[in-house]
């Protein structure tokens, strides 16, 4: 049941009296999204227009956000999520103030911002700045670049963090379109996950985004930045040092989307462009329509780790296209992606790499599961008290994929794929929850199917915790032939004398989670010594070889190549094992904050909150 709408006055005093988490106590509904204070259901925005001022010495956007509505309450006021702003003016109809308030911060959501409607307001225009901490956005000091000589400025809102920099509706039930006039200093170009102009008078950019998308998904770059075409509609955007490597490395993006198209229907962004940011980047990558957000760590010069990219390309099917309505629904963003994404790698690179990347996955996911608290083992998890930091695992990737697995296993590859489909058709651009999605399962393919539907424990899979025993296994070739070398070198056979030839990264990252554990300092040094893995170019393989050095107390043979990596890489992926390793032996742990100390202001508040917490850092 939803609350009646308030008059402005109780309405805003209700609001600062309890700008604490919802609960979903407060109604059955299973869309009501507990990590916002809006009200969509009272007033909903339907376009967003952005005119900000990038201030890199202030570290501050200054300007304003316009928002179109409709008022579904004709009473009801508006309100918005907003976090550390300053709010200085807001106005309706005819450039006329309006009365607003401000709850006060709640930690994790920040405060509700109210204003007061009169009958003609159709939109409003709020009038800020953001706060030079603002927990979206990292402005990055010219040293922390490729260049050296300019600044950067990244955002990430995924989940909720776009309120740290735009007063909005912040709950991926409300969808928008935007545009934005973005003025930012000389030498610098701005990039937003929209439609861009070519060409920008007096350093002020232009942006469109025409296709409603939730407001996570509203991204800002700025830096320098250059730009490879890669085919007619693709493209890589990259600092200009590394803008080169960038396109070699990701040449196979056309396939890929070619690809997708193929499987999930026609690609309905317009560009698809990767913009491949500075190492601080807390992410691997970040779906932005039109423009993937990259870490340069996957750029390993010989497009090993380009599932990333078919990962956040199957985003602008499942995520962007068809998204989660609330925080609780993660798995149908990222369980479908990762499947997805399996499906784009199997067509372009063949059934082995799909394979082998499925099985390492399985194989992470069971690591991880057996640390996580039950709770975090439900695909639809319980968020009431929770941020949606608080439920990402590889559970709604891994679990979520394995689940869509099962049912193409059990119905059969075509009537999946033509299901997966039509259920990107059918609900293309809207918000959708678990209970939906299984509605559509259920009479869109297991209807059809009933020994299908017969053998699928529905519960089991989403409300059940550990891995239902009927999740598919892979078998993969590639990685049996590893294991068998595994087991030569725990034999003792010599480092030299095992049989590596052209294997590949994955095969790699197998060998070193069998290989090391156990090890001894004389035999990891000689692993070192022979396949020099603390100097990998490949990202992935380093990290891997100095989170189980450190797990194996030798830290101090990798010291200097960990030290530069904490130092550079900003990738909470990487950073947490790490620092977690760390945080095991004091000595380690001693040395892990004098790193930290350095570390931390260069890294994402992503990351820094992820890691003040492993450390016991108190700011
Ligand atoms: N959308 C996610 C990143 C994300 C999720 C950011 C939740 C904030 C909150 C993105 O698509 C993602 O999953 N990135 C992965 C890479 C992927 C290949 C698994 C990452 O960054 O590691
Ligand atoms: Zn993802």
């Amino acid at each position: 049941m939803r609350l009646p709408a308030l008059p402005f006055v109780l309405l805003a005093a209700a609001l600062g009296a309890c700008a604490t988490m919802r609960s979903t106590a407060d109604s059955p509904d299973a869309a009501l999204d507990l990590h916002s204070h809006a009200r969509p259901h009272e007033v909903r925005v339907t376009h967003v227009a952005l005119d900000l001022e990038l201030d890199f010495e202030r570290k501050e956007a200054r300007g304003s956000a316009y928002l179109e509505f409709e008022r579904l309450d004709p009473r009801a006021a508006l309100v918005l999520d907003a976090q550390n702003l300053a709010i200085e003016r807001v106005t309706g109809h005819g450039e006329e103030p309006r009365r607003f308030t401000l709850s006060s911060e709640d930690p994790l959501l920040g405060a509700a911002l109210a204003i007061e409607l009169e009958p003609a307001d159709r939109a409003v225009r709020v009038h800020y700045r953001t706060r030079p901490d603002a927990l979206a956005l990292q402005w990055l000091d010219p040293a922390q670049t490729l260049g050296k000589r300019h600044p950067f400025l990244l955002s990430q809102g995924q989940s909720i963090l776009t309120r740290t920099w735009i007063p909005l509706q912040d709950s991926p039930s409300v969808r928008v379109t935007y545009e934005a006039r973005i003025r930012c200093p000389a030498g610098l170009r701005p990039l937003m996950s929209a439609e861009s102009s070519a060409f920008a008078a007096d350093q002020t950019w232009r942006f469109r985004q025409s296709k409603p998308i939730p407001s996570y998904l509203i991204a800002l770059a700025c830096g320098e930045l250059e730009f490879r075409a890669l085919s007619e509609r693709c493209g890589v955007w990259a600092e200009p040092a590394l803008v080169e490597a960038c396109a070699r490395e990701f040449e196979d993006t056309e396939a890929m989307v070619a690809a997708a198209e193929r499987l999930f229907g026609p690609y309905r962004w317009g560009r698809y462009d990767l913009l491949v940011l500075p190492p601080s980047f807390p992410f691997g990558g970040m779906e932005n329509p039109c423009m993937t957000f990259a870490t340069p760590t996957i750029v390993a010069g010989d497009k090993s780790l380009v599932a990333l990219v078919a990962h956040e390309l199957a985003h602008s099917w499942s995520g962007n296209l068809v998204t989660n309505a609330t925080w609780r629904d993660f798995w149908l963003n990222e369980g479908f992606t990762v499947y997805c994404e399996n499906r784009i790698m199997e067509a372009v690179y063949g059934p082995q790499r799909a394979l082998l990347e499925r099985e390492l996955a399985r194989a992470e996911l069971e690591r991880e599961m057996a640390e996580l608290e039950p709770w975090q083992h439900v695909l639809h998890c319980e968020l009431d008290g929770r941020g949606p930091d608080d439920a990402f695992t590889s559970v709604p990737y891994e679990k979520g994929a394995l689940f869509l697995r099962r049912v193409e296993e059990l119905v059969g590859r075509t009537a999946f794929d033509a299901w997966m489909l039509g259920w990107f058709e059918r609900h293309a651009f809207t918000s959708v929850t678990t209970d939906e999605m299984l509605a559509d399962l259920d009479a869109r393919l297991l209807a059809m199917h009933p020994a299908a539907r017969a053998a699928l424990d529905l519960r089991a899979w989403i409300d059940g915790t550990g891995l239902p025993s009927d999740a598919p296994r892979s078998d993969s070739p590639l990685l049996r032939v590893v294991d068998r070398e595994v087991e030569r070198w725990k034999g003792g056979a010599a480092a030299r004398a095992l049989d590596t030839q052209g294997w590949v990264t994955g095969q790699w990252l197998r060998f070193l989670l069998g290989a090391c554990p156990g090890a001894s300092a004389a035999r990891l040094r000689e692993l070192d010594a022979t396949f020099a893995f603390t100097h990998s170019g490949n990202r992935e393989i380093q990290f891997q070889w100095l989170e189980l050095c450190v797990k194996a107390g030798e830290r101090e043979l990798v010291e200097g190549e960990l030290s530069a990596f904490l130092l550079t890489i900003g990738r909470r992926k990487f950073l947490k094992p790490l620092y977690a390793a760390l945080a095991v032996r004091p000595e380690d742990l001693a040395w892990a904050r004098e790193i930290y100390a350095r570390a931390r202001s260069g890294y994402h508040s992503v990351s820094v909150g992820t890691v003040d917490e492993l450390l016991g850092w108190k700011p």
